[in-house]
């Protein structure tokens, strides 16, 4: 809820200044999927392809951001819902920065993501579903924590014991299990172009 005494404070320099001094729009590329599908992979190479065409973007990256600004939570449906809720705020005024802000969590849950879009303006959030089969992920298992659920050593883990809602209406699907990951990103890159994101 918003505290009624706290005002917004508005910037002396306007978006349209900001956007063109950066040569870009703001705005959130929202990569979802279960553990292992890649996202943060993906995250990786379409920051390193943005910044080699000039543009300016930055991760926010599930398992970082679980170190510092949400290291209070843990895999519970209400600590999924809070992190989200906090990384979608921060994604947004990065966004609003003028940032091409490309953000890596399961984000398991469709009214979390929905509203995460809502703190953007129409044409500024990309939801990009990451997807991969579960089956693929398990065997994958980059950090070994597929093991660890199905041994009982970890808890509420997506796609074992905790649910992920697949996205209906993602702005675009990337199917891991067939793309290379310098395809899944140039696919992202398309569509910031066809989008407006920068001028070609
Ligand atoms: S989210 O559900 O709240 O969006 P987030 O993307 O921040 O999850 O964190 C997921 C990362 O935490 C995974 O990539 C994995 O490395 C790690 N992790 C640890 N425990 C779990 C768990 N129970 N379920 C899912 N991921 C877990």
């Amino acid at each position: 809820m918003t505290e009624k005494n706290i005002v917004w404070s508005e910037s002396n320099i306007s978006s349209e200044e900001r956007e063109k001094a950066l040569g870009q729009k703001g705005c959130v590329v929202w990569l979802t999927g279960l553990s292992g599908s890649g996202k943060s992979t993906i995250a990786r190479e379409l920051e390193k392809m943005l910044f080699e065409k000039g543009r300016t973007a930055y991760i926010l990256d599930g398992d970082n951001v679980r170190h510092g600004l949400c290291s209070d939570l843990k895999f519970s449906d209400a600590d999924r819902e809070e992190n989200i809720r906090r990384v979608s705020e921060l994604a947004a005024l990065f966004a609003d920065a003028g940032l091409i802000t490309i953000t890596a969590f399961i984000s398991p849950f469709t009214a979390d993501r929905r509203k995460a879009r809502k703190l953007l303006s129409d044409g500024r959030f990309f939801e990009v579903f990451v997807d991969a089969p579960f089956e693929l992920c398990r065997e994958r298992d980059p950090k070994g924590l597929y093991k660890k659920a199905a041994s009982g050593e970890i808890t509420s883990f997506t796609g074992i014991d905790s649910r992920y809602e697949k996205p209906l209406n993602a702005e675009l699907v990337l199917e891991t299990g067939i793309l290379s990951v310098r395809a899944a990103a140039e696919n992202i890159i398309c569509l910031l172009i066809e989008r407006g994101i920068w001028g070609k």
